[in-house]
């Protein structure tokens, strides 16, 4: 089939690619000549793996290809995606001007009937926004080409998000129309395991279903921070609490980590937008606004420890981190509780040297060259002259450390643990003083 991805961003480029993989012709829209360029070439903007070995080899047998031309795309797919960026806007809900523009270009250069997706997070109500969008355009052209739009959200998780668009659990399409629905279903066939993985349903709800499933991860997680702050005040351990509820089917294991805070480009958004819509329509999501507070101080819980331990002057100390992005995988750094830390930390006056295995660079971008954190390659190397270890992210590389060699070199042999990487018994044997997130 052929297919358009209008925007290369994460979604975009996964979408397009993943669908190249299993023999479709795709051709990816970009306006950024530096990113087209760059992705003509084979080398992806982003971290992602398995991504850039999958995008070279659709790129070399012909089935992927980049341009920066509109018309080009608009004519090529019969399936045409908006995967473009929805940042929030000054009121944090969802600013939608460049889906709306890739809604017009498609209705400027369309030759056929269309099947137009809108595949980035967007508010219950746009696909209306983007039928009017693509109805005016074609009027302008005097033009009674036919089209369809069709909502289908995606449900990629950074650092998995090849497997995830491989092997999805779910595909949620919502339409309201039989052509596109077909089209849909052939699309995703391939994707098909041994058991039925499209869910169809009417265009709302398959855009609310988006906001719905991250508010009620993102719940989860907030509930289980609460609950583990909690357990420390008892003298509870959260891990025992952990497993004795996910063995009820109806809890279940999945995200039920405590830890120093959700992240990243969805949560944060999601949450907020969801709340958002409900206000203007006159509904308060009272749930979502705890769990949105709630994750605002959990991101705190770390600089809480330390200041418990150090006392609220932290001049002349300085502070290793290990983990940067917000969670593993990725280099992602948007919405990290590090980045909470590490401005926490400099108020209180002490420095930070820190190691990721992937978001230096971001890091870098982000903070420049601020004197008062130093960048080091490798998680040894953040130890040097640091008074204590705080640990934001769960890379594998730290979650088997030289107990011994991290004794040795912080000034002050304790570790500040925001993923409760380690049995607390077994690193206070090795002498250093631990403080986990909800554990005895
Ligand atoms: C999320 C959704 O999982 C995905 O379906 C959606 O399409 C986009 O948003 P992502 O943002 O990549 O994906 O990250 P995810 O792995 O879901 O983690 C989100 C945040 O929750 C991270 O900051 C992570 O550290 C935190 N988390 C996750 C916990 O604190 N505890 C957990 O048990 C799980």
């Amino acid at each position: 089939m052929k297919i358009s991805i209008i925007g290369t961003g994460y979604v975009g480029l996964v979408t397009g690619t993943c669908l190249a993989e299993v023999g479709n012709d795709v051709v990816c829209l970009d306006l950024d000549e530096r990113k087209i360029g760059m992705l003509k070439q084979g080398q992806i903007p982003i971290y992602e793996p398995g991504l850039e070995d999958m995008v070279q080899r659709n790129q070399a047998a012909g089935r992927l290809r980049f341009t920066t031309d509109v018309a080009e795309s608009a004519a090529h797919g019969v399936i045409q995606f908006v995967a473009v960026g929805t940042p929030p806007d000054e009121d944090g809900s969802a600013d939608l001007q460049y889906v709306v523009a890739a809604a017009r270009a498609i209705g400027q250069n369309m030759n056929e009937y269309k099947v137009i997706v809108d595949k980035s997070t967007v508010p219950v109500g746009t696909a209306d926004r983007v039928r009017a969008a693509v109805q005016e355009e074609l009027q302008k052209r005097g033009s009674k080409l036919d089209f369809s739009v069709v909502s289908n959200p995606e449900f990629l998780k950074e650092g998995a998000a090849v497997e995830d668009f491989m092997r999805p659990d779910r595909i949620v399409v919502g339409t309201d129309n039989a052509k596109a629905t077909d089209l849909m279903r052939a699309l995703y066939a391939p994707f098909q395991r041994n058991h039925e993985r499209l869910i169809v349903m009417d265009i709302k709800s398959a855009e609310l279903t988006k906001y719905a499933a991250n508010a009620m991860l993102a719940t989860r997680i907030s509930f289980m921070n609460e609950l583990a702050n909690l357990a420390e005040i008892l003298g509870a351990d959260i891990e025992h609490v952990r497993h004795g509820i996910g063995s009820d089917p109806r809890i279940g294991y999945h995200f039920l980590y405590p830890g120093c805070g959700y992240g990243g480009s969805c949560f944060p958004k999601d949450v907020q937008a969801l709340q958002r819509t409900a206000r203007a329509n006159g509904v308060e999501l009272q749930v979502l606004k705890a769990v949105e507070d709630a994750n605002d101080e959990q991101k705190h819980i770390l600089l809480k420890k330390i200041t418990q331990k150090f006392g609220s002057d932290l001049s002349g100390k300085r502070i290793a981190l290990w983990g940067l992005a917000f969670k593993p995988n990725t280099d992602d750094m948007r919405e990290a509780p590090s980045r909470v830390l590490i401005e926490g930390l400099w108020k209180m006056g002490a420095t930070v040297s820190a190691y990721d295995p992937a978001a230096m660079e971001e890091t870098h971008r982000i903070y420049g060259d601020d004197p008062r954190l130093k960048l080091v390659d490798s998680p040894a190397a953040a130890l040097a002259d640091a008074d204590a270890l705080a640990i934001v992210t769960e890379w594998k590389e730290f979650r088997a450390p030289d107990f011994g060699v991290i004794k040795s070199n912080l000034k002050t042999p304790v570790i500040f643990d925001g993923r409760n990487l380690y049995e607390p018994k077994m690193v206070r044997e090795q002498g250093l003083e631990y403080f986990p997130i909800g554990r005895l």
